[in-house]
């Protein structure tokens, strides 16, 4: 595998998830694959698991992780292409990749979305830049549309956790006061696109996701509808895509309780807003599943990383 940039790069997600659960057996195996390789995390955003998280993967195979914030800390990087530079940028992407390139065998990018243009941040411009102008193979850590990484280790956690051959699992939205990403959202239909499971999304009215990423998926707009029989709910906030980016909505009705739950695991990417996305009792309750995804995101990472230095 040449880069990991989407759900769509698994060519067999029940293969790639039994890979996944053996190196979470024995993380140690590899550790000589990656002997002198360097792995470069650029961070355009926040994060606290996917930073860490990538990190452990690249030392659990023997890799040299290093890290840094590009926003704030590297030069202004330019992405236009004939850009006269003569704003607040300093430095262009073919430059910036070029020589990224000679430091590190893999680099990984976080870039989130403007969410203000969606042209532009469908054509994930930072990620396909860096894709086109590094020499290596490039992973994403979360780009403005899809979060491959995190995707594949809620399918790992629930393949994990099912009780059943084909169990229920539905994506609900829940309400936040900031307006935020689909890029989660995304790549986790993405994932159970590809699963046997009995997938259903539920969201308010305005908030259908892309319809190139739900295509067949059916959508309640009812949220009690939605979660009759549910193995498991998935939660996230995310913002309106038709009225792009706006928050139209932010009903506490659509909040997850422990009522609503029922008998379902709760499962959800992390950070999560207490009382407003879900109530305390689901997150402090067995039913929540959401320190198992966090640690999965170290095996999901390994394994992919493993995949790519196979192929160096
Ligand atoms: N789930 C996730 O990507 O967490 P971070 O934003 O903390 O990396």
């Amino acid at each position: 595998m040449k880069n990991y940039t989407s759900i769509n790069d698994i060519d067999n997600i029940n293969t790639w998830i039994k890979e996944a659960r053996e190196i979470k057996a024995n993380p140690f195996e590899n550790i000589d694959l990656g002997k002198n390789k360097t792995l470069g995390l650029l961070f355009f955003n926040s994060s606290l698991r996917t930073r860490l998280s990538t990190q452990k993967a690249a030392l659990n195979l023997g890799m040299n992780p290093i890290v840094m914030n590009v926003s704030g800390d590297a030069w202004g990087i330019e992405f236009g292409d004939g850009t006269i530079m003569n704003g607040n940028t300093a430095e262009h992407i073919k430059e910036a990749a070029a020589v990224v390139s000679q430091y590190c065998n893999v680099i990984a990018v976080r870039a989130f979305p403007s969410l203000t243009d969606k042209e532009k941040d469908e054509s994930e411009q930072v990620l396909k830049s860096f894709v086109k102008f590094a020499s290596v193979p490039i992973v994403s850590m979360e780009s403005a549309t899809g979060h491959p990484l995190q995707g594949f280790t809620d399918a790992i956690t629930i393949a994990e956790n099912t009780t059943k051959k084909r169990p229920k699992v539905v994506l609900s939205w829940a309400p936040h006061i900031k307006a935020l990403p689909h890029a989660v959202a995304n790549s986790f239909t993405q994932a159970m696109q590809k699963m046997d499971v009995e997938f259903v999304i539920t969201n308010p009215e305005g908030y259908n996701l892309s319809p190139d990423i739900t295509k067949d998926t059916k959508i309640f707009h009812n949220q009690e509808e939605a979660f009759k029989n549910a193995d498991f709910v998935y939660t996230k906030n995310w913002s309106s895509y038709d009225d792009y980016g706006k928050v139209l909505n932010t009903d506490p009705n659509w909040m997850i309780t422990k009522e609503k739950l029922g008998t379902a695991k709760f499962m959800h990417c992390l950070p999560v807003r207490r009382n407003l996305i879900v109530e305390d009792a689901v997150l402090d309750s067995e039913a929540s599943l959401v320190i198992e995804q966090s640690n999965n995101r170290t095996f999901a990472a390994q394994l992919v990383l493993s995949k790519i230095l196979k192929e160096l």
